[in-house]
């Protein structure tokens, strides 16, 4: 009997999509991706996302970075996004996400492991000194991506111009709503720094992750509408270095 395919690629209106039987195959290859950039150029800089969707990720990461002979002494992290208010030891901040999930777990020198300021006095300061810093670094070599279910990419909400660059962004009811599960009774903030569409389109290579059923809709939208910005993660439709990486269950709407 023929093996099962452990992933079909195909290209949806002119985007690269791989579609996975087993969620742990797509965080292999993802994580695989990471490995493959570090040992090409080990003073990568790797941009990153938090969420759910990136917990299996960074635990695949994490527990393989030795074994797949890598190292991140060189490379440098730039995360999406931040909230605005909250202290960086915060538990419900990014950089705590970060810190547990993945900095705390590998090598890399913290000082090269940026996440925006969100409890900078000055936001709109501290996003324009985000973006000079991923500039003056060279721009992202390889950049990770989740997918809002009302296709957020980053914090970068409908409406947001595709020219925009690291800038302080008004969290939309709906990302409020999908996110305030995690802040228990306390208030979610209502504001974040996020990299700008812009910003993260300038990346050489893309990798977007949705997994689960909640995402197919979203997904669906993502890569057959046109490029609007009622709908942020059509951006990345035009641009040729981008891979949506998808479950049986968030692809289940693709034909
Ligand atoms: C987080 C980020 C967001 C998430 C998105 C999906 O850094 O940039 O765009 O990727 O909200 O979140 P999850 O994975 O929780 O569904």
């Amino acid at each position: 009997m023929a093996r099962l395919q452990r992933k079909r690629e195909c290209h949806v209106h002119g985007t690269r999509v791989l579609v996975y039987k087993n969620t742990s195959d797509l965080f292999k290859d993802a994580a695989n991706e990471l490995f493959e950039t570090l040992r090409r150029k080990p003073d990568a800089n790797i941009g990153l996302a938090t969420g759910a969707t990136f917990l299996p990720f960074y635990k695949y990461v994490s527990s393989k970075y030795k074994i797949a002979r890598t190292s991140f002494s060189k490379a440098n992290t730039f995360n999406l996004d931040e909230y605005v208010g909250l202290e960086r030891s915060d538990m419900h901040s990014y950089f705590t996400y970060m810190r547990t999930n993945l900095f705390s777990k590998i090598d890399i020198d913290q000082k090269n492991a940026n996440v925006p300021d969100g409890s900078s006095k000055d936001p709109k300061a501290e996003a324009s000194r985000y973006e000079s810093k991923i500039s003056r670094l060279g721009g992202i070599d390889l950049q990770y991506l989740g997918i809002g279910q009302n296709g957020h990419i980053g914090f970068n909400e409908p409406g947001t111009p595709f020219g925009s660059k690291t800038h302080v962004v008004r969290l939309s009811a709906s990302t409020i709503r999908q996110n305030s599960k995690y802040f228990g009774n306390g208030k979610m903030p209502r504001s974040a720094i996020t990299m700008g569409i812009k910003t993260i389109n300038s990346a050489n290579k893309i990798v977007v992750i949705a997994v689960g059923k909640a995402k197919a809709s979203i997904v669906k939208k993502a890569l057959t509408c046109k490029p609007n910005k009622k709908i942020p993660a059509s951006s990345l439709k035009r641009n040729a270095n981008v891979t949506f990486m998808l479950d049986n269950k968030s692809a289940s709407l693709l034909k």
